[in-house]
């Protein structure tokens, strides 16, 4: 079988925490990730630049044989997926699908609470887009959604500060911002790629009874439902269990802190975006 793994694309090494859950789920399939992280972060930048990057990326994804690319990126699940899915799509790659990481989140967290309070925790471009409530509200009508950003979040795990008096600082903030405006929350979900890697100093955070929804394991089950819904797709998906990555940055700075997200040792290799 010709070679056409599955594409994984996230700004940067977020995704690769999305990847892993993948991978334990369907560890069968061939996987292509790519991280922009000439250009990361997507968090602050707007709709226009995450939109023409993401674009980029998926073209380069698409171009490599990819039947199928998940948006592992919540900020351009939020900025950019719809758009490619209505209009880049149909025109460059009809046959290909691209599905990202918001909806299979929203699909399951109404099952999950008991209040019907839910909070998100996402970048400030992922709350600015108003994507999670819009999506959380299309399946579950009667919840009420909270959002906050968190902007030094993912600037803290970039830096090897996840254990320190500064994340420890804005985690604490950021959720007590949450809980002032909705202390019914009672399930909460980390709406970004690196959020993970604070869950613990999230939990020490949070008052007793208040569930963390972990985006990775939802994600997963969910592309894992999607290949049995859509055999035509999955048959386009080769099986040998071949993993390649990619970083638009020096690929030695990558797999210096790959490891941290996706808990193993990584040897990438480099792309240009765009690749004219
Ligand atoms: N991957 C991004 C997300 O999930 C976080 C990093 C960034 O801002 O680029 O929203």
């Amino acid at each position: 079988m010709e070679h056409h793994p599955i594409g994984v694309f996230d700004s940067g090494f977020g995704g690769l925490t999305v990847l892993r859950e993948i991978e334990r789920v369907l560890p069968q399939y061939d996987f292509l990730y790519l991280g922009d992280n000439a250009r990361t972060p997507y968090g602050n930048r707007s709709f226009e630049v995450v939109y023409a990057y993401t674009l980029e990326a998926i073209e380069w994804l698409l171009e490599r044989g990819c039947p199928l690319v998940i948006l592992a990126c919540n900020t351009a699940s939020a900025k950019a997926l719809r758009t490619i899915q209505q209009r880049d799509l149909p025109r460059i790659a009809p046959r290909a699908r691209v599905l990202g990481v918001i909806r299979p989140v929203a699909e399951t967290v109404g099952t999950l609470t008991r209040s019907g309070h839910i909070g998100v925790l996402a970048t400030a471009g992922t709350v600015a887009s108003d994507s999670y409530r819009i999506e959380i509200l299309k399946h579950f009508p009667e919840v009420t959604v909270v959002q906050q950003e968190c902007p030094m979040w993912v600037p803290l795990v970039e830096n090897h500060e996840c254990d320190g008096a500064g994340a420890d600082f804005f985690v604490g903030r950021d959720i007590g911002r949450l809980l002032e405006r909705d202390p019914l929350v009672d399930t909460l979900v980390l709406g970004c790629t690196h959020y993970p890697l604070l869950e613990e100093r999230v939990r020490a955070h949070l008052p007793a009874g208040i569930r963390v929804v972990s985006q990775g394991e939802i994600v997963a089950r969910s592309l894992a439902h999607y290949l049995e819904r859509h055999p035509e797709i999955s048959a386009r998906c080769s099986r040998t269990g071949g993993r390649a990555l990619y970083t638009s940055e020096n690929p030695a700075v990558f797999d210096r802190s790959a490891a941290l997200f996706y808990g193993r040792p990584v040897r990438s290799g480099h792309i240009c975006l765009p690749n004219r």
